[in-house]
């Protein structure tokens, strides 16, 4: 009996794999490598000490995801493969559209087919648009302003479809808010192709010299010091969360929403701030335009996951800055 975690080498999903790992399940990963490296399979069978298969598959590519579960007893997926860049979504919509979707529905069909019905599925606290107030509760109105968004609430409309046709399925879909942090290890961790978009991964790249300095965007939002304010959550926490969820599928069918968030928004000028003090580094900075889409304040209330999956986030905004950076100088060591 495995778990079958598709996008296992990318960044939630490798954290994820070694918790799972950890806890003594069995894991089969699924990765087409798109957006990560195959040296995270050696990583993560490192950091847990245990032994995984891992399938260089495309979800596009029915027949191989066909194969995966032809060749191994999976009863359970958790489901994170899938394209993130916000700004890419706007000018490949169709790549977007192709790649999650499609993607999302071939793996539901051959789970259907081998009567695999349980599935644990990553979507985002995108699909709550510009929420009217805070902290955001799982029964918020929906709405999105991107393709990538888009994608996310077309698959959770999917999964609902899909249990209403049959409720022998169990779902859960977890909406993230903003995972930040690295493995305590340090070796392993954010590292997006390029610029980064998010700010964490851009903080990181400034305070080791690889970027001059980093552009806050705006200082004029209606919150305590005019910058964005979001809930940042520690990747292993958030890992921590699809052990809570596994263990609530297996348990009863039926679909569920979640929460993962801290429940506790911080500024931009804040994160930068923390990161400074706890990492004793110098990060420059310059106030600049506002970015289009953005919104001024997001924070999770994230009660639901508490009571019902009896998960909560632990780490604090210490652990989550002085781990990512441990992450960012031990990569940049090695290249
Ligand atoms: P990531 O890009 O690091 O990992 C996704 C993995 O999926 C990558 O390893 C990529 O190679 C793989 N993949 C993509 N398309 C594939 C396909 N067609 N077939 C096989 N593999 C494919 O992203 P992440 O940050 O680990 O995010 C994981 C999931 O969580 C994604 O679905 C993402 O949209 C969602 N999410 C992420 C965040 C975040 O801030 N990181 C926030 C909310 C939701
Ligand atoms: C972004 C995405 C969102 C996605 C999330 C996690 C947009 C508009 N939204 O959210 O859909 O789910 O990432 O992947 O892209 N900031 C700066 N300078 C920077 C980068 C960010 O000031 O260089 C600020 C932002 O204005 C924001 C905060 O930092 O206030 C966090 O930004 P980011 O890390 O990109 O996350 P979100 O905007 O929450």
């Amino acid at each position: 009996m495995s778990i079958l975690v598709t996008g296992g080498t990318g960044y939630i999903g490798s954290h994820t794999s070694v918790e799972l790992l950890k806890s003594g399940e069995d894991i089969i990963i699924l990765d087409n490598l798109v957006n990560s490296q195959i040296d995270m399979v050696d990583k993560i069978k490192k950091i847990s000490g245990k032994d995984l298969k891992f399938y260089n598959v495309n979800l596009l590519e029915k027949s191989e995801v066909d194969k995966i579960f032809k060749e191994n007893n999976i009863t359970e997926v958790i489901h994170f493969a899938g394209l993130k860049a916000v700004g890419e979504s706007v000018k490949k919509p169709i790549e977007y559209y192709s790649n999650n979707l499609i993607g999302t529905l071939n793996l539901l069909e051959i789970m259907k087919k081998y009567d695999c019905k349980k599935i644990v599925f990553s979507s985002s606290a995108t699909v709550y648009g510009k929420p009217k107030t805070v902290p955001i509760k799982e029964d918020f109105p929906l709405s999105t302003t991107n393709p990538y968004g888009t994608t996310k609430l077309m698959i959770e409309q999917i999964l609902k479809d899909l249990y209403a046709s049959d409720n022998e399925w169990s779902i859960i879909i977890l909406r993230y808010f903003n995972p930040i942090g690295a493995h305590e290890s340090g070796l392993i961790g954010e590292n997006p192709n390029g610029i980064p978009n998010n700010l964490m991964p851009y903080i990181n790249q400034v305070a080791i010299g690889k970027l001059d300095y980093l552009k806050v965007f705006g200082n004029d939002y209606d919150t305590p010091d005019g910058t964005g304010v979001r809930d940042y959550i520690h990747v292993v926490d958030l890992s921590l969360g699809h052990l809570k969820a596994i263990e609530r599928v297996r348990k009863s069918n039926g679909i569920e929403i979640y929460n993962l968030g801290t429940g506790k928004g911080y500024s931009v000028l804040e994160m930068i701030q923390a990161f400074e003090k706890i990492n004793n580094v110098k990060v420059n900075y310059k106030i600049v335009e506002r970015r289009q889409g953005d919104i001024a304040t997001c924070y999770a209330d994230p009660n639901k996951a508490k009571l019902e999956l009896g998960w909560e986030a632990k780490k604090t905004l210490e652990d989550m800055c002085r781990d990512g950076w441990k992450f960012t100088k031990n990569l940049n060591e090695q290249n």
